[in-house]
């Protein structure tokens, strides 16, 4: 089995301001040290700060991301922003699909994987977020939600364009609610997704993509939870506008990483 990087990520969502925007970066910059050598490190800030977060990012290996984009390279689409207006602000990393972007604004699957095609074709990576409602879990539904939203968010993604694709399974139910999805479904609804990209692309495909779990992720669960072994990492929100929790967070999906592992990063082997 391929080694997969551990990969945290901060979904601030409509939170902070300039300052302690850019507090909250410089603060985890500070922390990681050689962390990111062992575990990817990636925020998304509020659109307005990310020049000021990418600033606070500066060289660090450190990745800046966006918590949207949309499909359209400019024009009339009041209020939205493209891709190329990420990747002036060196943002290199864009989520898709979140639930509130589903369940609060109203975004339909069609809508979700063409921002994802949009996104890789200009060079970003995407982080596609899937996850069952509270009334799904209970309806039995949670595994046929999972399979929609993962084959119609994915589209016609080929194989090589999976490289740049991380899975994040959000329950909707365990979003700020502190209700956190216990271990083993978490393992067992990453698995299943696992399973399905094996169907969808191929097994080393399926193997080497990561899966984060997001929902109510706290120092105090992430050990237990990244024990998983299709667990690859975690899109934090609440926890991670606080810079020691994220900290504890990142350590805890660090200590993971296989130290001898001769995997590199995804940002090393770009660079390489
Ligand atoms: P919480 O960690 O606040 O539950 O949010 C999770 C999330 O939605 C991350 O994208």
């Amino acid at each position: 089995m391929t080694a997969r990087m551990p990969i945290v990520g901060g979904n601030w969502k409509m939170n902070t301001d300039l300052a302690s925007a850019v507090e909250l970066a410089e603060d985890v910059v500070a922390g990681c040290g050689t962390m990111v050598e062992s575990c990817d490190v990636a925020m998304f800030p509020p659109f307005p700060y990310l020049q000021a977060v990418g600033r606070a990012l500066g060289h660090h290996g450190l990745v800046l991301g966006a918590q949207d984009v949309y499909p359209k390279p400019d024009g009339a689409f009041t209020g939205e922003v493209s891709t190329a207006m990420l990747l002036d602000l060196h943002a290199e990393m864009v989520l898709v699909g979140h639930s509130e972007r589903r369940h609060v604004i109203g975004e339909r699957d069609d809508l979700i994987a063409a921002k994802l095609t949009t996104a890789l074709a200009a060079g970003l990576k995407v982080v596609l977020c899937i996850g069952e409602t509270k009334e799904q879990r209970t309806a039995g539904t949670t595994r046929d939600v999972l399979n929609t939203q993962l084959t119609a968010g994915l589209g016609t993604v080929d194989a090589d364009g999976m490289r740049d694709v991380i899975i994040a399974y959000e329950p909707v139910w365990a979003i700020g609610t502190g209700e956190t999805a216990t271990p083993e479904d978490a393992e067992s609804e990453h698995a299943f997704v696992r399973e399905r990209l094996a169907e969808l692309y191929d097994a080393d495909i399926a193997d080497a993509t990561r899966i984060q779990y997001g929902g109510s992720v706290k120092p105090n669960n992430a050990e237990e939870l990244i024990a998983g072994p299709n667990i690859d990492g975690f899109l934090v929100g609440g926890a991670s506008l606080k810079a020691d929790d994220f900290l504890a967070i990142i350590r805890a999906a660090a200590a993971t990483a296989d130290a001898g592992s001769s995997e590199r990063s995804y940002r090393e082997a770009r660079n390489a």
